[in-house]
């Protein structure tokens, strides 16, 4: 195989494999932000795209699709269950999620995501060109960066963290702590969402490592002299094109006007999307909302919630108790309070193509997004990008890493019940004038720092570290 320039290692590829009821198999560009954030840079370079095709036992031959070449990397069944369900998604996910739920430390699982990350980064090292770049993404792979650099100590090493990294006091807990934080200084450049998520792992650092950090940069001791790391914060983005051609759609907007007659035309609708993860606070949103309808604050004929909660990880057991708490809480609400004509919740445990997400912002009056801990919460970016009319309101948690931009959101606390509950008051009860100040600030920000600008800073970051070693 010919090498490449610019390789892209993450634990997804950027499609993913559908087999048709006739066997037949095609690829469809999969919906996650990874993607469309990486397509244009993919397009303009001399790429490659190292990842899982996301199922078990899958031997695939690199291939082309969308015109990006594609290195599938395989797991077997026993790798899905212990370094994908298991030590990225049952001990990172929650440990770096604030132990929202409790991480799971197991030997056996550490053992198989050495494994499968040093599969990875042999993967990227026979693909990458002489001096080339290699750019590994988030926590499944923390380990890639110091492997590559092994394999390979001529090229150019990225890694951006997509989720937060946690205050030492937690991060302290994870058995293989020193590991981890060797394995990501293998990286040129290591960007985090929030400034507060690098100075954490600078902390972690100086404190667990004893290295020198000096403002943004560690000096990481090698054989031949100490080398530079740049650990720093770089927030992503959506591409907000797409979006901007969807709610020009006559057909889209009509569909956003068949959504609000189909609930009855409520006087405020109010919508959540997530993955149904124990991160993103689904729980303390309708709790709080549940209190409104049952104090008369909120009655059923004026409002619905469409609560959009795509299926996630359902192997692992934490997702398995979520989904009965929420799936129980939803229909002691609805079967409280709804009418013949009006239900409070209408709860969709389904994925839905963005053409129907862009009607859903387009119908919703308040967009809330309570997360207990999110790296970002890019659907708080989407909903702004969607709101050319500049109507709309978004409550948004301050545990998120879109908080630290999106400063004319309203603001929660989303453990602060009460709280929560006035800040919907806030978002139901808003002027239109008001929501248009808030809504032209917000989407000034968003449409100004969109992934093009977060992929550009990155990799200009990365190429300044390449200038400086030349
Ligand atoms: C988060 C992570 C991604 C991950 C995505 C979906 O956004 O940061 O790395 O791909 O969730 O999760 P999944 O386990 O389905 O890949």
């Amino acid at each position: 195989m010919n090498t490449a320039e610019f390789v892209v290692v993450a634990n997804r590829l950027p499609v993913d494999r559908v087999v048709g009821a006739d066997g037949s198999e095609t690829w469809r560009t999969s919906p996650g932000g990874l993607v469309a954030a990486l397509e244009p840079v993919m397009k303009s370079v001399d790429g490659a795209w190292v990842g899982w095709a996301g199922q078990a036992d899958l031997e695939l031959e690199p291939f082309v699709a969308n015109d990006i070449r594609l290195i599938p990397i395989a797991l077997s069944e026993q790798e899905v269950a212990e370094y994908y369900e298991g030590f990225a998604n049952d001990t990172i996910w929650p440990l770096y999620h604030d132990v929202i739920a409790p991480p799971q430390y197991h030997r056996e699982w550490w053992d198989a995501y050495v494994t499968v990350n040093r599969r990875f980064a042999e993967a990227a090292a026979h693909a990458v060109a002489q001096n080339g770049t290699v750019w590994v993404h988030d926590y499944q792979l923390q380990l890639v960066p110091e492997m590559v650099r092994a394999l390979r100590p001529d090229v150019t090493i990225g890694y951006f963290h997509h989720i937060p990294f946690p205050a030492h006091g937690l991060y302290a807990q994870l058995p293989w702590r020193d590991q981890v934080l060797r394995g990501l200084l293998g990286a040129d450049v290591i960007g985090f969402q929030r400034a507060q998520d690098a100075n954490y792992f600078l902390a972690a650092v100086r404190r667990r490592l004893q290295y020198n950090v000096k403002a943004s940069i560690v000096d990481v001791p090698g054989e031949t002299g100490s080398r530079p790391v740049l650990a720093k914060a770089f927030p992503i983005s959506i591409d907000t094109s797409p979006y901007l051609d969807l709610i020009a759609k006559p057909e889209v907007q009509a569909r956003a006007k068949e959504i609000r007659e189909s609930l009855g035309h409520p006087k405020r609708i109010l919508l959540g999307v997530d993955r149904l993860d124990y991160t993103k606070g689904i729980r303390h949103r309708i709790k709080a909302y549940g209190e409104l309808l049952a104090e008369g604050r909120l009655k059923v004929e004026d409002v619905t919630l469409i609560q959009v909660a795509s299926p996630s990880r359902e192997r692992v057991d934490a997702y398995v108790h979520l989904r009965d708490e929420i799936e129980l809480l939803v229909s002691r609400i609805n079967g409280d309070t709804d009418t013949m004509d009006h239900s409070a919740i209408r709860y969709l445990h389904q994925g839905f193509p963005r053409e129907e997400m862009v009607a859903l912002y387009l119908a919703a009056d308040v967009m809330l997004v309570t997360a207990l801990r999110d790296g970002m919460n890019l659907v708080a970016k989407e909903y702004i990008a969607t709101r050319a009319d500049n109507r709309g309101v978004l409550v948004l948690s301050e545990f998120t890493g879109a908080a630290d931009e999106l400063r004319q959101a309203v603001r929660v606390n989303p453990h602060d019940i009460e709280g929560l509950k006035d800040a919907i008051m806030t978002a139901v009860e808003m002027e239109p004038a008001e929501q248009g100040r808030r809504m032209r600030s917000l989407r000034k920000r968003v449409l100004e720092h969109d992934v093009n600008a977060w992929s550009s800073s990155f990799l200009e970051a990365l190429s300044a570290v390449r200038a400086r070693h030349a």
